[in-house]
């Protein structure tokens, strides 16, 4: 299991100081940014804003809703969320580091009152009530759970029935191991993925329904092309992005991704459920 000392992964010391000089280099300051400034770097997954718009979509919450985010990272997701429907979101992310410097940017955007970020493992979300959640949604995580049982019966037990609870995850897709170093995990040890059936059964047994399964491989390959091509043109990653997370193996996680994904080894997939 990944505990906050095992999720080396993620660990980025200095990425505070480091998203303040991004910010500068682009003539901007923390008073004066926007959600788009931060997006390349606080929204985690492929295929950035434009997933997480499709996402609010289909969770359908209201200003009355209170959403949990499981595996919140940076945050960018949750406060996209808190903006576009006047919800309020507490994430949930293993990185202490994530939620702290998360919580920051939330402050610069005004958000505070109602997203916050909490460190915690979300396979452990006894903190939380029974039924107090109205909706959740997890993007990008159960690549690094290994035991998704207790991941998946956690976030059903806090939610309410009937509640939506929407995934966007990275599958294995059947055509072999995906080889690394991926955005995820450095190394195969770090990685835990399932098939599209095997996060049915596990949704399931933890007492969800699914409604629908949408596989995004096509959309995060033309992400992907972007991107390769926009660092081409600017010679470089863009002054706030992702690389100023994932560090200075940032370009070949990037390439090694896209071979994974064209060759049919990695599904990125959208797993619409509700609680029963
Ligand atoms: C790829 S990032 C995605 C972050 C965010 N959902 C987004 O889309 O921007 C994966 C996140 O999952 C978190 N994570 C991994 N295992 C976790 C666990 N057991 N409990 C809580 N968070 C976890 C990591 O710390 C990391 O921040």
């Amino acid at each position: 299991m990944m505990t906050h000392e095992t999720n080396v992964h993620y660990a980025s010391p200095g990425h505070y100081g480091r998203i303040v000089q991004g910010l500068e280099a682009l003539g901007m300051s923390p008073a004066l940014v926007d959600f788009d400034d931060l997006a390349a770097l606080d929204e985690f997954h492929l295929r950035g804003p434009a997933a997480t718009r499709e996402l609010i979509e289909i969770l359908g919450v209201g200003a009355d809703s209170h959403v949990l985010d499981v595996g919140s990272g940076l945050g960018g997701p949750a406060r996209r969320l808190a903006k576009a429907t006047g919800c309020r979101v507490t994430g949930v992310d293993l990185s202490e580091d994530y939620c702290a410097v998360g919580n920051e940017l939330t402050g610069w955007l005004g958000l505070s009152e109602r997203v916050r970020l909490e460190p915690g493992d979300a396979t452990r979300l006894e903190r939380f009530a029974p039924s107090s959640f109205d909706a959740a949604w997890s993007i990008h995580v159960g690549m690094n759970v290994e035991d998704k049982g207790s991941l998946y019966a956690g976030v059903a037990h806090v939610l309410k029935p009937g509640a939506p609870f929407v995934l966007f995850d990275i599958l294995s897709a059947g055509a072999g191991e995906p080889t690394y170093p991926a955005p995820w995990a450095a190394t195969p040890e770090q990685s835990f993925l399932a098939t599209a059936d095997e996060m049915s059964a596990h949704l399931e047994r933890a007492g969800f329904s699914i409604i629908e399964i949408k596989d995004q491989t096509s959309q995060a390959l033309g992400f992907l092309d972007e991107n390769i091509a926009r660092m081409k043109s600017l010679g470089g990653p863009p002054p706030l992005g992702l690389h100023l997370v994932l560090g200075p193996t940032f370009k070949e996680i990037i390439a090694v991704a896209r071979r994974n994904l064209a060759e049919g080894r990695l599904a990125p997939t959208v797993i619409y459920t509700r609680k029963n």
